[in-house]
């Protein structure tokens, strides 16, 4: 087979299968009854030139499969790649959480994980220019824990009820079905705490040049529980070990055109290569104390934590040595939900994290059905309650009692993680609170200034000039009073920038 050494593992797939064969019997096809077909190739017709009979089960069944082979996408990060692999303790911070996945040195977890863009279809390329989703299927000894981070520490907007509106502006206009400069220069320019992730949007950080070489954050803030009941707050790194890579704007437009999976494909070959990539876990903490005292809200997820005052944790390494072996079945029915948690983490009052604890479970209700935690990819190890039935179900649990409480030995409830389940107090006034005007500017001042080298900074007026010179020029001028809020130069940069794309523009005509 001369072209198998010379062609990248995932061109090698169907030869793969092949060779997997040579030792056994070929399969004959079958209906999806398993009842063996015997003719693959002609639909059962009255005569040569006849009408298809009515009977002609082989075809209705394939038929009837093939029409509901698709299901809803994903209403964000639709375009992704999956693999597996594991997670292993290498320090100890049982100081911190009681969870049992962190419990020992040299512990080995299975772990899942999907890597995404957020704004386009399932068939959009992979090389434009978006936040990457960076999401963590963690099997514990106690249940699913899903980390569903991004490749950025931060978001958009802080609170929940702004996400949808945050993701129609990403996504398309619903008259034209195009991308809409407007729709998202207006939200963002309205809402000025959506400026700290902008100036990542239009970094360097908006175009990997590999999944394999991103870093991955929970973002959102979550709290720990050790089992002393001691409570911590807490945020979640994980750092690539191959090295940060990044495409710049040209190289990705060609890409885009040249192959559009670039990212899947990049993955699917280093992993299948046996060049596995891993990154280091890592916690930022946070004492209550500390978080009272904070002079901006801890809870806000357009917010770092300063390294020098909350400095990194170690805790782990995360490995990926798997391919999926069906992407269908392994990724895209995969479901993350940052409302499976484990005993020893514990939501915060983050109010983004508050509403992503509804939303996923719910839209996997939608995309994948009632019983999509019965899914092989979704189950957890162990599964003991009184949910019983609906759609697709596998489980009977071994004919213990579907109601509780009962006499005959159903599961109870579990001590372990009742005395991890800390006691919160909450008080205050029950309102609507609009926090769009909280500190909005300086974290981005401070990457602006402090983190981006003068390169970095050239690249990143480049690129906001690129795209702002599409949208109405009132929107421009409330775009360039944010930037110029940043830091003054900036937005006369990107006003200049703006000035000339438009000379340039009126030159062309001429
Ligand atoms: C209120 C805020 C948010 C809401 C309501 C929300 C909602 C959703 C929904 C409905 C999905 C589709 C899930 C599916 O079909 O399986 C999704 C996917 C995702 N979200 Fe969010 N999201 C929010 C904020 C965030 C934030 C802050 C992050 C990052 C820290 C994030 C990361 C992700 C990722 C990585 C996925 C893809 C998961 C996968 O690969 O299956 N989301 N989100």
């Amino acid at each position: 087979m001369p072209h198998y050494n010379i062609r990248e593992p995932a061109a090698n797939q169907l030869l793969e299968h092949v060779k997997k064969l040579e030792d056994e019997d070929k399969p004959s096809v079958t209906t999806n009854s398993g009842n063996p077909v015997g003719y693959k190739d002609a639909t059962l017709t009255v005569g040569k030139r006849g009408t298809t009979l009515f009977q002609d089960w082989v075809l209705i069944d394939e038929l009837a499969h093939f029409s509901r082979e698709r299901i809803p996408e994903r209403v964000v990060h639709a375009k992704g790649a999956g693999a597996f692999g594991y997670f292993e303790v290498t320090h100890d911070v049982t100081q911190y959480t009681a969870a049992k996945v962190f419990s020992k040195l040299g512990k080995k977890t299975p772990v899942a994980v999907r890597f995404s863009q957020v704004a386009g279809e399932m068939g959009y390329p992979d090389t434009v220019r978006d936040i990457r989703g960076f999401a963590l299927k963690f099997y514990t000894e106690d249940g699913i824990w899903d980390l569903v981070g991004n490749n950025t520490p931060i978001f958009f907007v802080r609170d929940s009820i702004l996400f949808p509106s945050f993701i129609h502006v990403l996504k398309r206009n619903p008259v034209t079905h195009l991308r809409d400069w407007d729709m998202f220069w207006d939200m963002v320019s309205l809402r000025p705490e959506t400026t700290h992730q902008v100036l990542i949007f239009f970094s360097d950080r908006g175009i990997p040049n590999s999944y394999r070489r991103m870093h991955g954050y929970g973002s959102n803030t979550f709290a720990l529980v050790n089992d002393y009941g001691s409570f911590y707050y807490c945020k979640f790194h994980y750092k690539t070990d191959q090295g940060i890579g990044n495409l710049d704007a040209d190289q990705a437009t060609r890409i885009s055109g040249e192959d559009p999976d670039y990212l899947i494909r990049d993955l699917y070959n280093a992993i299948a290569s046996g060049n596995y990539p891993s990154w280091s876990l890592y916690l930022q903490i946070m004492t209550p104390e500390q978080a009272a005292a904070s002079p901006y809200d801890p809870f806000d997820v357009t917010k770092v934590w300063l390294h020098a005052e909350y400095p990194l944790i170690p805790v782990g390494k995360i490995v990926f040595n798997r391919n999926p072996k069906n992407y269908f079945a392994e990724v895209e029915q995969m479901g993350f939900d940052p409302a499976h948690l484990i005993p020893g983490i514990e939501p915060s009052p983050d109010r983004m994290l508050q509403g992503r604890l509804f939303n996923y479970g719910d839209t996997h209700r939608y995309r994948l059905g009632t019983n999509n935690l019965q899914l092989p990819v979704n189950r957890p190890f162990k599964l003991h309650n009184y949910s019983r039935d609906g759609y697709g179900t596998l489980d009977s649990q071994g004919g213990a009692p579907n109601y509780h409480p009962n006499s005959f030995g159903g599961p109870e409830s579990d001590t372990r993680a009742r005395g991890l389940s800390p006691v919160l107090p909450v008080v205050g006034n029950a309102s609507r609170y609009d926090n769009g005007d909280e500190d909005n500017f300086t974290q981005a001042r401070l990457l602006y200034q402090k983190v981006l080298n003068p390169a970095e900074r050239g690249r990143l007026i480049n690129n906001i000039v690129m795209c702002l010179k599409n949208a109405s020029e009132f929107l421009q001028e409330r775009a360039i009073k944010n930037f110029s809020s940043v830091d003054a130069d900036f937005g006369r940069r990107i006003k200049g920038g703006i000035q000339a794309q438009l000379h340039s523009h009126a030159h062309a005509e001429l």
